[in-house]
């Protein structure tokens, strides 16, 4: 369903929980529209599935069976926005060490150096906002927000304790930072070898967030 105001066209916005059998369509989402506009992709050099390595496969495989992983539809079932989500337990973590040889990956892992978010008091669950983008043409209209408050309020009722990501596009920054997200390390990117950050103006800090749940979103 569509209504059209002025001269925009305002299409209607399905929610769904990812499924394995939605894989093609997010690979392809990652492909066109995430991996060339990511700020960090970019200044590795990594925007196209092949530079990026195989490890991103892996991770999207389990993000699409985790069942906190929510895609975002036009009403002629076309995907248009993906937020690859995944819950972290202690166990889980154990098997968690980066071995990958994507840059991208690497540097991500380092803002986690020496913190241990399972120290904290009661915390078994964390819900891991792995990577989220919305198609260029759907830009602007809350759909990245509305993907990210869905997805919390999913691992919620799982039972997680609190929900992590690394910010690293300014634009999905303000939500997290709109819905309480504390910082707990920051990387300036332009101090690290291999990076570009000339590639593409705006913000060169990363940020590692974490969000006690529930959030009242
Ligand atoms: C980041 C991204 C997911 C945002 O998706 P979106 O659906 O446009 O986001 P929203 O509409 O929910 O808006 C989020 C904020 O960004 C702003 N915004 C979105 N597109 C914008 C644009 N083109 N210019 C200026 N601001 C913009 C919105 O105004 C909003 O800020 P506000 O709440 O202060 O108004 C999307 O730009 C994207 O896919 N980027 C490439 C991949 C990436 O870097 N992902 C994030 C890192 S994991």
């Amino acid at each position: 369903m569509s209504s059209t105001v002025g001269k925009m066209t305002t299409e209607e916005i399905q929610y769904k929980v990812l499924t394995p059998t939605d894989l093609n369509e997010v690979t392809q989402l990652m492909a066109d529209q995430f991996l060339p506009r990511n700020p960090l992709a970019i200044f590795a050099g990594e925007t196209t599935l092949e530079k990026f390595g195989t490890d991103l496969k892996t991770y999207m495989e389990k993000c699409v069976k985790s069942g906190v992983s929510m895609g975002a539809y036009t009403s002629s079932g076309r995907l248009v926005g993906f937020r690859l989500s995944y819950i972290m337990t202690p166990a889980t973590e154990q098997q968690e060490h980066c071995t990958s040889n994507s840059l991208c990956f690497k540097v991500l892992e380092q803002m986690e150096d020496g913190v241990d978010l399972f120290k904290q008091k009661d915390v078994q669950k964390i819900l891991e906002l792995f990577a989220v983008t919305v198609h260029n043409d759907y830009g602007g209209r809350g759909i990245a927000g509305n993907l990210i408050k869905k997805t919390i309020a999913i691992a919620e009722e799982k039972g997680c304790q609190l929900a992590t990501t690394k910010i690293t596009n300014i634009l999905s920054g303000k939500i997290y930072k709109r819905l309480g997200f504390q910082t707990e390390t920051t990387l300036d990117l332009t101090t690290i070898p291999g990076l570009n950050t000339s590639l593409m103006p705006g913000e060169t800090m990363a940020y590692y967030v974490v969000g006690r749940l529930p959030l009242s979103v």
